[in-house]
């Protein structure tokens, strides 16, 4: 079932999230809609609380439906391992039409759960570093808005405001 992303303003995507604590049909379920929900939306990212559930799960496919081998389920993730630098351009779902370089490690690695509760690593460098500390910032209640100079979100900020005001948020 598609689902309705959540946007900016909405508190729940500023609240830290809740841990997974049954692996069960309606886990499965809420999955598959996470990832339905994010390719209607043409993302590559979605984290549960864009769906309006505080909980700790995100999904994550840069192939675009095109490699089921990419397709990443991470249920209660934590970054184990960060090095390096980047600085490139993210966009979110939550935020549309925003755009801004944020500065993230260049690679990391994830410790988290899969659907059925078992324990694995995954290693992520570039893109897929970046998307794994973005969706993690968002169970964590944190934008990327929020991870770039005050003299930056200011203005992204005001534009949010203005296509508030113009209701073409
Ligand atoms: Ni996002």
């Amino acid at each position: 079932m598609i689902r309705e992303i959540v946007k900016y303003p909405d508190p729940i995507l500023q609240k830290p999230t809740e841990p997974v604590t049954e692996f069960n049909e309606e886990l499965r379920t809420l999955v598959d809609d996470m990832f339905e929900s994010m390719y209607a939306a043409q993302g590559i990212g979605l984290a549960a609380p864009q769906i309006g559930v505080s909980k700790r799960i995100t999904v994550i496919d840069l192939s675009f439906k095109k490699n089921p081998e990419e397709k990443i389920v991470l249920i209660n993730p934590e970054i184990i391992f960060k090095q390096g630098k980047q600085n490139e351009e993210e966009g979110c779902l939550s935020l549309p039409e925003i755009r801004e370089k944020v500065s993230r490690a260049e690679n990391v690695r994830v410790r988290a759960q899969n659907v059925k509760g078992e324990w694995f690593e995954i290693d992520g460098e570039e893109l897929l570093a970046r998307a794994f500390q973005h969706e993690i910032d968002h169970l964590d209640g944190i934008l990327f808005i929020f991870r770039v100079s005050a003299l930056k979100r200011d203005l992204l900020l005001r534009k949010i405001r203005k296509m508030q005001k113009n209701g073409e948020w």
